[in-house]
């Protein structure tokens, strides 16, 4: 089993498509493809650094976040409804495809 993963860049005008093996963590798929998500603390939930936007359709496909994950979530810049952290998010059970957006740091930086 695989799962199809897509990576939006932040201003929406790249894709990237990659083809990950099922029980893949979300971070690894998307460092391995050169997507600019830090994940600083390895997946210790301490810094945010893994934040992705998750496509509202693909988003009830995932299980919840626990409640560790929505306060660091909070802390996070740039968070949206279908915020989560890829270091929590493993390509598993019925889900055969994913489309995730790369949060815009900079733009979050400058404030609005
Ligand atoms: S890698 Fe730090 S919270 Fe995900």
């Amino acid at each position: 089993m695989s799962v199809t993963v897509r990576f939006v860049s932040a201003k929406g005008d790249q894709v990237s498509e990659v083809v990950a093996e099922a029980g893949a963590r979300l971070l690894d798929v998307a460092q391995a493809d050169g997507q600019p998500l830090e994940g600083t603390c390895e997946g210790q939930m301490a810094c945010s650094t893994c934040h992705v936007i998750v496509d509202a359709a693909d988003f009830p496909k995932l299980p919840r976040a626990s409640e560790e994950e929505e306060d660091m979530l909070d802390l996070a810049a740039g968070v949206s409804r279908t915020s989560r952290l890829a270091c929590q998010i493993w390509l598993e059970g019925k889900l055969t495809s994913l489309t995730v957006r790369i949060p815009s740091e900079a733009r979050n930086m400058q404030g609005r």
